[in-house]
């Protein structure tokens, strides 16, 4: 009889705990809001026939919002004090704030209070890729939004684009994402671009000694700086030029061949075990198996820390002040 009680003591602790801590799941808002993913997508083809360069930048929003603080949307804060990740260095050039602003408002008529910031988020990187010709894979819902943002946590917790694969994996690593995770994940750079400010030290003055880092393929390095004139830092370059803007393998075949924009992305070559796999990547019969790893990766991503159950809150505005 005892052992009975303890029995449904322990059932209803693990009940309630479910409750609290639940799970992020597939269709998390199938009754609550149905319909919302395909009114996402609505949106966001009309953000991108109007500037379709936003994909990356969408891409790039999840994946900065994740690596502080968890998939919580914390990026979307904002601060009278300029003290929110927004305001951190390396978010200074991220964009697509707008975009998830406009695509909430939409959100929020159709079903008030229900859907999160921060799985809007998720939706918008998983369409962005699907739009720019990648996969389309289905993401879990269920996040809920933070309303802490601190620009320290932002510096701290994002990749630093000189970091080699150790440095990479570590950061990763703190992210429950493995050295796989991150090799399949840093091919994001297939779309999008990169400030010639981000590498201008590859180019001009790699060791301190005004050289060039010796792996970039010399005559790619001559390209780079006549795109990347030291008085023009703010200019900016596509990172797979094999394939500007689309989702393929050409970021895997510029890196292969040394002539990958960021430190972060030549350093996977110089690790045999990230080496191996973007070998693997450079061949075209590798398509489907990227496509599926980037998306189990991207998956992953997507769990980093996330706020479900009671905890975080669903805002009406993602984009609300914390100061
Ligand atoms: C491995 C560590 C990573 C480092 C060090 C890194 C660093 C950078 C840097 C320095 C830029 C260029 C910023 C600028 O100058 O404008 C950039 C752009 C970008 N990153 Fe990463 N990144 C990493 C991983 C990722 C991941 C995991 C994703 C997404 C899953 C991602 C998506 C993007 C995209 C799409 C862009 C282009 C954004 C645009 O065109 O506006 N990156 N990244």
């Amino acid at each position: 009889m005892a052992s009975a009680t303890f029995l449904i003591l322990v059932a209803a602790a693990s009940l309630l705990a479910s409750f609290a801590q639940a799970d992020l799941q597939y269709g998390y808002y199938n009754t609550t809001c149905p319909g919302v993913e395909e009114l996402v997508r609505t949106e966001l083809e009309a953000i991108f026939a109007d500037d379709s360069t936003l994909r990356a930048g969408l891409l790039r929003l999840h994946f900065h919002d994740c690596f502080v603080r968890g998939c919580d949307a914390s990026l979307m804060l904002n601060s009278h004090n300029g003290t929110a990740e927004k305001h951190a260095d390396p978010n200074l050039t991220v964009r697509g704030y707008e975009a998830i602003e406009a695509i909430k408002k939409v959100v929020e008529k159709a079903c008030p209070l229900v859907v999160s910031c921060a799985d809007i988020m998720a939706m918008a990187a998983r369409d962005a890729v699907n739009f720019s010709a990648g996969p389309r894979y289905e993401v879990e819902t269920g996040r809920r939004d933070g309303n802490v943002s601190m620009l320290e946590e932002a510096l701290t917790n994002l990749p630093p684009a000189d970091g080699n694969v150790t440095v990479l994996t570590q950061y990763f690593a703190v992210k429950n994402l493995t050295m796989k995770d991150m090799v399949v994940l840093s091919a994001a750079h297939t779309i999008g671009v990169t400030h010639c400010s981000s590498f201008s030290k590859r180019l001009y003055n790699f060791t301190g000694a005004g050289d060039q880092d010796p792996s970039l393929e010399p005559a790619y390095g001559k390209t780079l700086t006549t795109k990347c004139p030291t008085e023009k830092m703010a200019s900016v370059v596509p990172m797979d030029d094999v394939t500007v803007d689309k989702f393929d393998l050409g970021y895997y075949e510029s890196v292969y061949n040394h002539r990958a924009v960021l430190r972060s992305d030549a350093a996977l070559v110089e690790d045999s075990l990230t080496g191996a796999y973007v070998a693997l990547m450079n061949n075209a019969s590798s398509l489907d198996i990227f496509f599926a790893d980037f998306a189990v990766a991207m998956i992953n991503m997507g769990r980093a820390g996330v706020l479900t159950g009671t905890q975080g809150e669903i805002r009406e505005t993602c984009g609300v002040y914390v100061d």
